[in-house]
């Protein structure tokens, strides 16, 4: 990776502005978020031909759809005649054709013009097909970009994490929980990176997580990090308990007490914490300077029955709790910035060593910021 592009004042954390300024948050949509592979769901949300979902940040409104050919396509949600927004639901599922509600222009799965009311013989469909962003699945995991040129693909950027799972593309979505945060979203990423703060803020989490697992620095690629989740002693699950809490597991290509991981991927603020039992996929996603969308999606493998074979109120417990009492903690530090006598503090060089990778991924991304401070 090339150095840094830091301005000096900001050797360390970043500064007040980066948190609070409309115009710094607009550079980051496009700088970062309209630049960089973007986690939009599982391919387990797109059962059927016609199958969508929709996904969207900052201007942006993308449309998801399952085409008959198996694609997941990711489609502009605006119609090339006037500009109406096709679908305004969050999934859903279209059969044939997409129809425009407001003159009816009908487009196929793959984004095609199918059919343009009364538009005459010389009117051209071809060159009036939705706008499309790029798309990968990924150990089921569906990403879009939104960029011109085609972007480097995600196997070959994540092409040394190997997760420990055979199956995690026939996993399932067993539950989504959605919290809307006052808090910008960096603070949310700086908040999952380091577990500096976990031993007084999660002390459920640290009966089970060994919370100087990281500590130091951890494996990974430029812009991301990959180990083997550590938990304490016998426990093989993020859960209360420590104990697997699902009868049906993953299918595991490494011992069992090895087929965890931990993932956290800078460019897209993608994590994902998996144990055999469950697999937890968060995403943040900005919202404005101090407001952020947080989504836990809870994976589990296809065969497994909520009520049945596990207790979504305990397999999923952990996760939750740990989650509620990191959205108070970053409330309360985007309360701090706002303060003016906010000034960056320096990171503790082993706990925080993956905040600093982070700022590296960040100023890398957003390039020259002469003109923002
Ligand atoms: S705006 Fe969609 S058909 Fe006219
Ligand atoms: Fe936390």
């Amino acid at each position: 990776m090339a150095p840094a592009i830091r301005p000096p004042e900001t050797a360390q954390a970043l500064p007040r502005e980066a948190y609070l300024s409309q115009e710094h948050f607009q550079k980051e949509l496009e700088r970062i978020f309209y630049s960089t592979w973007q986690y939009a769901g599982h391919v387990s949300e797109f059962p059927t031909t016609g199958s969508y979902k929709r996904f969207a940040v900052g201007d942006v409104d993308l449309l998801l759809v399952r085409a008959g050919d198996g694609a997941i396509n990711a489609l502009h949600n605006v119609c090339r005649h006037r500009g109406a927004q096709l679908v305004s639901d969050g999934t859903g599922t279209c059969k044939r054709a997409l129809t425009c509600h407001y003159h009816g222009w009908a487009y196929n799965h793959d984004g095609s013009l199918r059919g343009a009311p009364k538009m005459g013989g010389d009117f051209d469909k071809t060159q009036f097909g939705l706008k499309r962003a790029h798309t990968e699945i990924w150990n089921g995991c569906v990403f879009v970009h939104l960029g011109d040129q085609p972007p480097t693909p995600v196997r070959e950027s994540l092409a040394e994490v190997v997760w420990p799972y055979a199956d995690l593309d026939r996993a399932k979505v067993a539950e989504a929980v959605t919290y809307e945060v006052e808090t910008n979203w960096k603070i949310c990423w700086e908040n999952a990176l380091e577990c500096y703060h976990c031993a007084i803020n999660h002390p459920e989490l640290v009966r089970v997580f060994d919370q100087d697992g990281d500590a130091g620095g951890a494996d990974g690629g430029d812009d991301y990090v990959y180990f083997v989740n550590p938990l304490l002693g016998d426990s093989l699950s993020v859960t209360l308990s420590g104990n697997l809490e699902s009868k049906v597991l993953f299918e595991c290509t490494t011992p069992l007490d090895e087929a965890r991981g931990f993932f956290q991927w800078h460019t897209s603020t993608f994590e994902m914490v998996a144990s055999p039992d469950c697999v937890a996929v968060m995403t943040y996603t900005p919202l404005a300077p101090n407001r952020t969308r947080i989504t836990q999606t809870f994976l589990v493998p296809e065969k497994a029955e909520g009520g049945t074979d596990y207790d979504p109120g305990t397999l999923f417990e952990l996760h939750k709790l740990a989650r509620e009492q990191d959205n108070q903690l970053c409330t309360s530090v985007q309360k701090g910035v706002t303060n003016p006598a906010y000034v960056p503090g320096p990171f503790n060089d082993i706990y925080e060593v993956e905040n600093l990778r982070f700022l590296d991924v960040y100023w890398k991304l957003m390039g020259d910021t002469s003109d923002l401070f």
